[in-house]
Order: C-alpha cells, then sequence, then structure tokens
C-alpha cells in the first residue's frame, strides 16, 4: 500500500469557461463565433455549472473527495472596462461557501486562459497596461478569497498562454510545442502574476502560485547515448516554449501548480508526431502516465524546493478504465517523488466533468463525471469512486 502525507489534498478541478456556459463577454466567446478559426464548435452552454455547481459539488463530496479547484471568470466579474458585476462577485463567493458546505477545500484559479473581450480587444498581454489591469481584477476578486481558501492560483498554464499569443490560433490549445512563445507577453504574465501577488498578500495565510504546464520533452538523441544534443537544447535551438523558466519563476512562491498529461519526442525538426505503435488518447496524445512523476520532479528541482500542488492531471477517453489505469500509473510516480522527499500538497485530477476542450470542442472527455448535453443530468463514472476511495483511505493499492 503506498500511502500519501497527511493532509493531502485530493480533487479534481475544472475551469470557469469550460463548464458554465453562455461566458458571452470573454474573448473565447468571440473567438467561437467568429468563422473561418480551427475551433470545431463553440461552448454554448457547456455543462451548465454557473447554475449547477452546488450538484457538481455534491457528487465530488459524496465520492469521496475533499479539494475542488474551480476558477472564476474576469468576463462576468468586469464584463466592461471598469464596469463591476456586483452579482458576479457575489456568485463566485456563494462557491467557496458551497464548496465548504461540502466538506470540500476550495482552489481558486482567476485567469485560466480566458479574458473579457475588451481585454483583448485593448491588446491582451501586449497592452503596457495588463499587469496593472490583472492587479486591478485581483482587487475586485478579493471578496471571493478572502475568508476560506487556502490556495489561490494566479494564472493558469502561463506558458501556454505565451505560445497561444505568439501563434494566434486557437488550434494551438490542443496540440502542445507548435508555435514559438511571444516572449513580451511570457514577461507580462510573470509581471501580472507578481502585481496580483501583492494585492492577495493583503489576506492573511492566502498561499499563491501559478499553475505551468509541464510537457516531459524528450529528445531522440541524449548525449551520452548517441552524443546529440539533449532535448533542452534542442528547445532552446528551436525556440520552442520551456517549462523550465516558469518552474524557475515560481521561486519564492507558496507552491506551483504542476500539470501533466503526456511527453514530446523532439527531433532534429522539431517535435515529432505520436508513434504509431503508442497507445493514444483522445486528444491524439500519447498515453503515459510517468508524465505526472517527471513534471512534479522538475518542478521542485527548478524552483528550488517550492512544494508542488498537482493542480491537474488526467487523459481524454470513452474508456474509463484506461482513465483509471493512467491515473493509477501518475499517482505510482508521483507516490514515489513523494519518497524522494519532493513536497506534494495534492493532486487534483483533470477533470471533474467532461467539459469543453478548446478548439477540439466537446469531443476530448476528460471528466471523471459525464453530463447529458439536453438534460444537463451528471453521470458519475466509476473513475470518480476509485479516485474517491484512493482519497479516503488516502493510499493506493
Ligand atoms: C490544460 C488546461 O489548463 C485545461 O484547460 C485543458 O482542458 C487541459 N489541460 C487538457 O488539455
Amino acid at each position: 500500500m503506498l500511502s500519501f502525507p497527511d493532509g493531502f489534498l485530493w480533487g479534481a478541478a475544472t475551469a470557469a469557461h469550460q463548464i458554465e456556459g453562455n461566458n458571452v463577454n470573454s474573448d473565447w466567446w468571440v473567438k467561437e463565433h467568429t468563422p473561418g478559426t480551427t475551433i470545431v464548435e463553440p461552448s454554448g452552454d457547456a455543462a451548465d455549472s454557473y447554475h449547477r455547481y452546488r450538484e457538481d459539488m455534491k457528487l465530488l463530496a459524496d465520492a469521496g473527495l475533499n479539494t475542488y479547484r474551480f476558477s472564476i471568470e474576469w468576463s462576468r466579474i468586469e464584463p466592461e472596462r471598469d464596469f463591476v458585476s456586483r452579482a458576479a462577485i457575489d456568485h463566485y463567493r456563494r462557491m467557496v461557501e458551497a464548496a465548504h458546505e461540502f466538506g470540500l477545500n476550495p482552489v481558486v484559479t482567476l485567469m485560466h486562459f480566458t479574458v473579457p473581450r475588451w481585454m483583448h480587444e485593448a491588446g491582451f498581454w501586449r497592452n503596457p497596461e495588463a499587469p496593472e489591469l490583472f492587479a486591478r481584477y485581483t482587487e475586485l476578486a478579493l471578496p471571493v478569497v478572502s475568508e476560506g481558501v487556502d490556495y489561490v492560483c494566479t494564472i493558469n498554464e502561463p506558458n501556454i498562454a505565451a505560445m497561444l499569443a505568439g501563434g494566434e490560433d486557437a488550434s494551438n490549445l490542443v496540440s502542445y510545442g507548435l508555435p514559438n512563445p511571444d516572449l513580451q507577453v511570457a514577461d507580462a504574465l510573470l509581471e501580472s502574476h507578481h502585481r496580483s501577488q501583492e494585492v492577495l498578500s493583503s489576506v492573511s495565510g492566502l498561499k499563491t502560485g501559478w499553475t505551468v504546464a509541464t510537457q516531459a520533452f524528450h529528445s531522440t538523441g541524449e548525449p551520452g547515448i548517441d552524443g546529440g544534443p539533449s532535448a533542452d537544447e534542442k528547445l532552446r535551438e528551436y525556440g520552442y516554449p520551456r517549462d523550465d523558466w516558469y518552474l524557475e519563476q515560481a521561486a519564492g512562491d507558496d507552491f506551483i501548480g504542476v500539470q501533466a498529461y503526456t511527453r514530446t519526442f523532439i527531433g532534429p525538426q522539431g517535435p515529432l508526431p505520436v508513434s504509431a505503435e503508442a497507445e493514444t488518447t483522445l486528444t491524439g496524445w500519447e498515453f503515459y502516465p510517468p508524465a505526472l512523476e517527471l513534471g512534479v520532479r522538475s518542478a521542485w528541482e527548478l524552483s528550488g524546493g517550492v512544494p508542488v500542488m498537482v493542480t491537474e492531471n488526467g487523459i481524454a477517453t470513452a474508456d474509463d478504465n484506461r482513465r483509471i489505469a493512467y491515473t493509477e500509473g501518475a499517482l505510482q510516480g508521483l507516490h514515489s517523488a513523494i519518497a524522494d522527499g519532493v513536497e506534494v500538497l495534492g493532486y487534483l485530477h483533470w477533470s471533474a466533468l467532461d467539459n469543453y476542450e478548446w478548439a477540439s470542442g466537446y469531443r476530448p472527455t476528460f471528466g471523471l463525471i459525464a453530463f447529458d448535453h439536453e438534460t444537463f443530468e451528471r453521470q458519475p463514472k466509476p473513475s470518480l469512486g476509485w479516485l474517491g476511495s484512493v482519497a479516503q483511505r488516502n493510499a493506493l493499492g
């Protein structure tokens, strides 16, 4: 039996735009309704979680989980520049309260890829005012996180956000490793993160960090094997986004969110397609559970020993047994990192519900819970019960 540390957070994660439905003031809503993009379908009602969040939380809690990571939507809180929706702030405050009612520890993300459409029109992260605007939004969000919240993730996957800004093509969201990151945006995101942390430091005891997509890049030629450059050297050479920089910037943060799914091989011309022999998931990614352990270990090393929280890990599959097998493999690796001294605060599975996988629409199903797209009725999958029982025992096996 593999036991996890006392007080370990066991939970599931979501993001507002992917489950709430009708985020009409977000930049993504605009993109979804712009002809000619690669987005396969608009988000529409999503899982209607804006209205059904209590149901979602209850299912997670009843299964035995103790944590729920969700994001709050800037475009609902500030739908027009300097116009504040008190009702939206109240809504998210009620979500925090509901989480406690169900015995869930809320982990709140301030920005999970989407920004208000006015922010996008004003130059997005390239607007020199962006860090100031993000700090002001954080101030607006203070009532949501000022009581009963222990952990806030300021910005989700800044490395992916910077890459998207570099490519300005929504399809990049589903194929990690394509365009070059926009370095100006990367700097703006880092400054925004720090400005946001400054605002959040007024809440005593609140722990803050950002979450990084760790992509487990492997080189096809490692030094010592065939004398070729390492994956990292190749990435530098091609100008690909390097997770390392974002992990290093977390030094000094209260925690670092690690998100890990798969690995990518880098060949002489850049990322290689997944090998034909490999098992793939509905996103086309290789089924590769050790990605989590690799991501967690490198976050710990590169940040200089900042406590790690697994803020996302999971697979898109229609076969729930494969989801369980993947998660079990990932948790074994996580346990081995913990046994070697890596401080890990918790494991939050992506995702609580099947959801809107950005440009890929609803086809890739990452959820522990399915839902009917017409009635919105929730259907927990066996993997939810499985993860809940791991949580209850605080142990695997
Ligand atoms: C990373 C992102 O944070 C999330 O929005 C996305 O759905 C999952 N990983 C799966 O691609």
